[in-house]
């Protein structure tokens, strides 16, 4: 078993929580020593404490030798803190069990999905990608660093999002569009056209 921190104490640190110990189940591979976050909100400190997890502190805290999973849902966020991180830090990737995965798939380090994440055939995906639950990423999509792809979302074939976009929950990017770096898709949207860099884009169709 090899130490394992969270960082974030917030809804996709503990989802991150879930998957850790799913893998556990098949193969235990990972001792979880606890969750860093800098200022947690009271309410998620209860929410550890019934997980049975310690909050460590601050990123000061994080514990030497320890492998970290970059938990922070928000992509720019999770950008800056992965910046702070020392460069030898060992930055996994936590594939929940669940997950459908299709030929030729390669990603980078640090992407975690959530249980019944679907990606389809020939996908590339960056570092630090974030896949929450039941989302869906169709053939020969290529996802940059730091995408956040929310619960049942589902981006489709031939697609390319940028670098810290977030797909909102339950929208649908269709077939052979780019959304350009740093944007947002709304939850719900249905994105019919390209979206340039650093726009929100929300309703049916998104504008
Ligand atoms: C689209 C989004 C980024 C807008 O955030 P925002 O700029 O803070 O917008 P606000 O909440 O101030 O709302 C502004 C207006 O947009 C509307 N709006 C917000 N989100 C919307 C959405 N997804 N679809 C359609 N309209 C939306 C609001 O009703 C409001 O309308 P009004 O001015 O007529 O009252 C955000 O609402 C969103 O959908 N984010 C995705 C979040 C997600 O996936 N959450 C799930 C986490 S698991």
């Amino acid at each position: 078993m090899r130490d394992l921190v969270i960082v974030g104490a917030g809804g996709f640190g503990r989802e991150t929580v879930d998957t850790v110990r799913a893998i556990n189940r098949g193969k235990p591979t990972w001792r979880i020593l606890g969750v860093i976050d800098d200022s947690p909100s009271p309410a998620n400190l209860n929410r550890l404490a019934a997980l049975d997890l310690p909050h460590l502190g601050g990123l000061a805290a994080l514990p030497p030798r320890s492998a970290v999973a970059l938990c922070i849902g928000a992509p720019a966020d999770r950008s800056r803190l992965a910046q702070r991180l020392e460069p030898d830090v060992e930055l996994p990737s936590l594939i929940h069990p669940s997950t459908q995965i299709g030929s030729l798939f390669r990603h980078g380090h640090g992407l975690i999905t959530l249980a019944g994440t679907s990606i389809g055939t020939n996908v590339r995906v960056g570092d630090h990608v974030h896949l929450n639950a039941h989302a869906v990423i169709g053939h020969d999509v290529h996802l940059s660093d730091f995408v956040s792809v929310n619960p049942n979302a589902t981006v489709s074939g031939e697609c390319a999002i940028g670098t810290q976009v977030l797909v909102g929950a339950g929208s649908t990017v269709l077939q052979g569009l780019t959304v350009g770096r740093g944007s947002t898709v709304g939850a719900a949207a249905c994105v019919t056209h390209d979206v340039p860099a650093t726009r929100t884009v929300k309703g049916v169709p998104a504008r």
